[in-house]
């Protein structure tokens, strides 16, 4: 039995992907960029396992078998074997793949683009394939293709017609900008959302708002956004960010009939973000909003503290919430005197925010090596 195990990071686009132009090859409407977050603390793991002796595929997620007969699992299957050395014995065996998240999914926190990541990670290193895997993980799921490089990373649209120009490249390493942190702030919300990939059709069939920003706004900011973080310029970035988010949820509201993310705690969080900036008379903060209510707050390490006292003077944690802070660990600061005059106003009740993660930007994805961390028993079950 062959075992291969891989880890891939989540990534958090700050110029949004949204609209396909083409469904089954995952085609954008127009480029994104993203930062990717460390795999220290988020991260999706995946085995894959292959022997002569397995009888059917089989498909593990967070423990719970799935279906093997996933069109997308099975194109980047796909993919994968084309582009393989053919005369690899094991091409033609049978494979168990065993995939986790090291993050609660119930948190609504976007897990495919690390899940797929991770999969087509784990198929390359099965299967020897070398040079760029972006454009397989795209076929997964479109935002999975920037998970595939660490740093500041761009998926390109491309311009063919077969997809093989639509890939993702960095455009810098995570060493580039070291103070860059992110707090995900995740929002006490159980409301079951419809997914980005229905969203986004919706959108593409209903939103004239999307053709124009696809158009006319992208490739501008994209452009702006590279060279703000080319030249470590926070003030522009978190503009741009900011700006781009709210676009972005504008196109979703747009859509016919809309597709409502932001609940009333997103919407006092990007109220609590421009009054500290309006305090510090600059962008400190920047929010971005993916389809959902949780806030991802990119900041510099400088600020981490007393934003964090601010947001929870804001947002109170239920009191002695074991593990609300989590990520990498800090010492708690109290708010100012100052700064609670500017946000006493605001404050709102107990527990609207579930938890806070303090991560940063990290590196692509990993294959592991020790043989504990593999998913799998000796059989290609789950351990
Ligand atoms: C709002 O990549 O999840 O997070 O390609 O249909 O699988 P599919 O969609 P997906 O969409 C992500 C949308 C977003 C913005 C982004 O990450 O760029």
């Amino acid at each position: 039995m062959q075992k291969v195990t891989c880890i891939a990071p989540v990534n958090i686009a700050v110029i949004k992907y949204w609209g396909k132009s083409d469904e089954d090859l995952v085609l954008p409407l127009n480029d994104s960029l993203s930062g990717t977050l460390s795999t220290d603390f988020m991260c999706a793991k995946t085995t894959i396992s292959t022997s002569p002796a397995l009888e059917v595929n089989k498909f593990w997620l967070n423990g719970i078998e799935q279906s093997f007969e996933n069109e997308r699992l099975l194109n980047c299957l796909k993919e994968v074997k084309r582009r393989a050395n053919q005369t690899l014995p094991h091409l033609n065996w049978n494979i168990s793949i065993c995939s986790e998240n090291n993050f609660p999914t119930a948190a609504g926190l976007a897990s495919s683009a690390a899940g797929y990541a991770c999969l087509v990670s784990a198929l390359a290193a099965l299967y020897e394939i070398e040079g760029d895997i972006s454009a397989i993980a795209r076929r997964g799921s479109g935002s999975a293709c920037r998970s595939v490089y660490g740093g500041w990373v761009q998926w390109c649209k491309g311009a063919s017609p077969t997809g093989e120009d639509s890939i993702a490249k960095q455009i810098a390493p995570a060493s580039h900008w070291p103070q860059m942190r992110v707090l995900i702030l995740v929002v006490n919300d159980e409301r079951k959302k419809y997914s980005s990939t229905s969203g986004m059709k919706r959108s593409v069939e209903t939103s004239e708002l999307l053709q124009y920003r696809a158009t006319k706004i992208v490739p501008q900011r994209i452009e702006a956004i590279t060279k703000a973080i080319i030249n470590k310029d926070f003030q522009a970035f978190a503009q741009i960010t900011m700006e781009d988010s709210n676009q972005f949820h504008a196109v979703c509201l747009d859509t016919f009939p809309p597709c409502v993310y932001m609940n009333d705690t997103s919407h006092a969080i990007v109220d609590v973000v421009h009054a500290y900036n309006d305090f510090k008379k600059s962008n400190k903060v920047a929010y971005t909003f993916d389809a959902g209510p949780n806030a991802c707050l990119y900041l510099l390490d400088s600020e981490v503290e007393e934003v964090l006292s601010v947001i929870d003077y804001v947002f109170p944690p239920v009191v002695n919430s074991e593990g609300y802070l989590k990520g990498i660990p800090l010492s708690k600061k109290a708010i100012t005197e100052e700064l609670k005059a500017v946000f006493e106003a605001k404050r709102q009740n107990f527990g609207a925010l579930k938890y806070v993660i303090h991560t940063r930007i990290g590196d692509g994805p990993k294959t592991l090596t020790n043989p504990e961390d593999h998913l799998v028993d000796e059989m290609g079950l789950p351990k």
